[in-house]
């Protein structure tokens, strides 16, 4: 019996149905007690269903705050990857106020009826389709925050970030959710699996830091142009910084006898 369980543990299938159950699960059960907007909004969501997990809510109130009132004194225009029933556009809105541009993309044709009732405007395609991709910015007239919420697939993730973040705004985040799947191979992914993005996350880091070891970028799509990476459970938020330069330093003050 013991070892019939400790077989079963080990059984990928029996591994990769746990997986999804996970997933599934969410956990908590309602606003922390210094909960900030969007944690607040999604509580009180009585409206068309948001799925997030619940500790991306106080991520997405850091990180949103300052692009609240606009982005560089004039609307802010934000890309959702993942529309499902249109909760989570709608939420969006709820914070961004009426001024805010706001699209969502979803594979499912089921998601047209949407179309500028939840929230957003809501376009129909792949998020690995480039053209589309493309097709939207351009709609919308750039993009200053991604939030990917779609497939969770590790290719369709990386996909999408080598046509987007070079779209992105200097200055603007790029967001991509759900990364527990990149060790799920369902998603293809996998613990250390090439091609995931916690493997790009990885090679970023390297890429941030390419003064220093002369072996130059690595993602393409990055272009040294990552200011900061923001690394939490399953939930990573990029900064982009189109003018990054290497690091100076100097030494002030040494005034004093000990100077
Ligand atoms: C997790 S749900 C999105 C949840 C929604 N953002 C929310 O917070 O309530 C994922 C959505 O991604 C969509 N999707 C799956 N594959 C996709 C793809 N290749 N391109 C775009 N959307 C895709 C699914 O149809 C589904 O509606």
């Amino acid at each position: 019996m013991m070892l019939g369980r400790l077989l079963s543990a080990f059984d990928s299938r029996t591994v990769r149905r746990r997986d999804i159950a996970d997933f599934e699960a969410g956990i908590g059960d309602g606003p922390t007690p210094d909960a900030g907007p969007i944690e607040k909004l999604f509580f009180g969501n009585s409206g068309p269903v948001v799925h997030k997990w619940h500790h991306y809510l106080p991520v997405y109130d850091h990180h949103f705050a300052p692009f609240r009132e606009g982005f560089r004194g004039r609307p802010l225009r934000f890309l959702e990857i993942g529309v499902y029933r249109g909760g989570s556009l709608a939420m969006w809105r709820s914070f961004f106020g009426p001024e805010a541009t706001i699209f969502g993309i979803d594979i499912d044709p089921s998601c047209a009826i949407l179309d500028g009732k939840s929230g957003g405007q809501v376009r129909i395609g792949s998020q690995d389709d480039a053209g589309f991709l493309r097709q939207v910015v351009s709609e919308m007239g750039g993009v200053d925050i991604v939030l990917d919420d779609g497939s969770h697939k590790a290719r369709h993730m990386r996909r999408s970030f080598d046509v987007l973040f070079p779209l992105l705004s200097d200055g603007g985040l790029y967001v991509i959710e759900d990364l527990q799947c990149a060790y799920w191979t369902k998603f293809g992914g996998g613990y250390q699996r090439p091609g995931t993005f916690i493997e790009t996350a990885k090679q970023v880091i390297d890429d941030m830091h390419h003064w220093w070891h002369g072996g130059g970028t690595k993602i393409a799509a990055g272009g040294g142009q990552v200011a900061a990476m923001h690394v939490y459970d399953s939930i990573i938020v990029l900064d982009k910084d189109a003018n990054l330069s290497r690091p100076v330093n100097s030494r002030r003050g040494g005034t004093s006898a000990s100077g």
